[in-house]
């Protein structure tokens, strides 16, 4: 999962409105953080905001933050020290400069970290950032506002709507998210007390913000929630839909030309999502499904609710509904209690599904989670020397799955200029990146491509006449 994403910066705004303040927008975390710092975006547009790319320019800087392991807060920490000082700087000149953390770590340290950096001004959690403008107006006249709590309105319906020309400049693929909050409680992680429960986007606001999207020349809408798959809303027959029936709905918006989703859990792969899987060509052949580890033991330790074996049932019928699905997934290695002969299981369970890209991670401690009471805490030496021959397999895994596709004719969609002139940069069906030569006057075309190598990264392709399904 990406870890630092600056947000598409739609530039010539910049340049249309240049009295206007400037915000650097820092992500970190998921993808969830993504679409909110993209909506921030949007909030603080309509108070005269434009969003720089460049943080010395910036008259407000939002830390946009993650809490999933330790290592994330702590960054946040530093990253702020180093805005005290900025903020020193611009003081000694005369210059409004202003810090806000959002996010993850805003919730859950909320008071704690203005206490720990007094230079913050805005602290505000995933729940309330629709209020950002009126926290910045009050931190102005000195009122420092600390807002985490779960706002009882919907921020979506208090959220400005973009204009079509930002959304364009944003690219042809887009975030939306439909569904907020977990109820599994696994017992590492932090979600369910940082993002609340679940609750899913109504289903008239996701199509209309689909139909704005697509409208503005998106044509790959990827549908966003800690747990997508839990989603649930009143469809028009009065029936309850899940995300299945949501998906075969967004398949015939005209236009819209594929569908992702994530991230999902094993328990609620419904049949109807399955059944989207073989019948919608728009849904790609690509699903994050984590396991997070192999041995039952720890699967039922973590509260998983399933084992390894239920898991694997569940990918041999997704793989028969679409045979060529690419399979993601995460896992923690040196969970509580984790034996050797537990890590080999985990070892097992990926050599049995083979992946085609998985996120791997050394089990941290998130104080408030059951998993932080559990004696047996596996030492950190043993914990790094799985995780390195965890992803070596991984790896290899990904780099087989990358060289099965070569002499392949694929459909690619075009997204974004290459670093090379001539060059345009697109993702396969099974979202890797491919480079081909193209103009960029075809982004946001669909075209048949024959990938003919494969970098570290990243896929190589040369534009094809016809498209041979493989
Ligand atoms: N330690 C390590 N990894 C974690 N994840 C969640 N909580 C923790 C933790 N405490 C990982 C899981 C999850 C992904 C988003 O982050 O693998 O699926
Ligand atoms: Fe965290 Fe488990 Fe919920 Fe995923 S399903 S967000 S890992 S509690």
């Amino acid at each position: 999962m990406n870890e630092h994403v600056s947000l598409p910066i739609p530039a010539e705004e910049a340049t249309q409105r240049p009295n206007s303040r400037k915000v650097f927008i820092k992500t970190y975390g998921c993808q969830m953080n993504v679409y909110d710092s993209v909506r921030m975006g949007d909030a603080l547009a309509s108070e005269g905001y434009v969003t720089t790319e460049e943080m010395a320019e910036a008259d407000l800087v939002l830390l946009n933050t993650c809490h999933i392991r330790e290592k994330a807060a702590d960054k946040v920490y530093s990253a702020l020290g180093r805005l005290r000082e900025m903020k020193k700087t611009r003081a000694a000149e005369g210059r409004e400069f202003m810090i806000g953390v959002t996010g993850c770590v805003a919730q859950a340290e909320g008071e704690e970290i203005v206490r720990r950096e007094p230079a913050v001004d805005v602290v505000i959690g995933p729940q309330t950032y629709h209020r950002l403008p009126q926290a910045l107006k009050s931190a102005r006249t000195g009122r420092r506002v600390v807002d985490t709590e779960y706002a009882v309105e919907d921020k979506f319906e208090h959220l400005p709507k973009p204009e079509k020309a930002t959304t364009r400049a944003r690219g042809v693929t887009s975030f939306l998210t439909v569904q907020e909050g977990c109820d599994k409680f696994c017992t590492f992680c932090v979600v369910p007390y940082t993002r609340g429960s679940e609750v899913s986007r109504p289903l008239a606001q996701i199509l209309d913000e689909a139909h704005r999207l697509v409208d503005a020349g998106v044509r790959e809408i990827t549908l966003l929630g800690q747990n997508v798959n839990a989603w649930r809303s009143e469809g028009p027959d009065g029936r309850e839909w899940s995300l299945g029936d949501l998906l075969y709905r967004l398949a015939d918006v005209p236009g819209l030309a594929r569908l992702r989703y994530t991230t999902s859990h094993p328990r609620d792969m419904d049949d109807k999502l399955i059944e989207a899987h073989r019948d919608l060509r728009s849904l790609m052949p690509y699903l994050h499904l984590p396991v997070q580890a192999g041995s039952d033991r720890i699967l039922k330790a973590m509260n998983r609710r399933h084992t390894a074996a239920e898991y694997l049932r569940l990918i041999e019928r997704i793989r028969t509904a679409r045979p060529d699905i690419a399979m993601s997934g995460d896992f923690i290695v040196g969970f509580p209690g984790e034996t050797d002969a537990d890590f080999e299981d985990t070892l097992r369970l990926v050599e049995e599904v083979g992946y085609a890209s998985a996120y791997s991670f050394k089990y941290s401690t998130r104080p408030g989670t059951p998993g932080a009471e559990l004696g047996d805490q596996v030492p950190e030496d043993v914990k790094s020397e799985r995780l390195e021959r965890l992803q070596a397999l991984l790896l290899k895994q990904q780099a087989d799955f990358a060289k099965s596709c070569v002499g392949k004719v694929i459909d690619l969609l075009l997204e974004k200029p290459g670093r090379m002139p001539g060059q345009v940069i697109g993702r396969s069906p099974w979202l890797q990146s491919v480079n081909v030569d193209a103009k960029t006057s075809q982004i946001g075309d669909i075209i048949p491509v024959r990938i003919i190598g494969t970098g570290p990264n990243s896929l190589f392709a040369e534009p094809a006449e016809r498209l041979m399904r493989a």
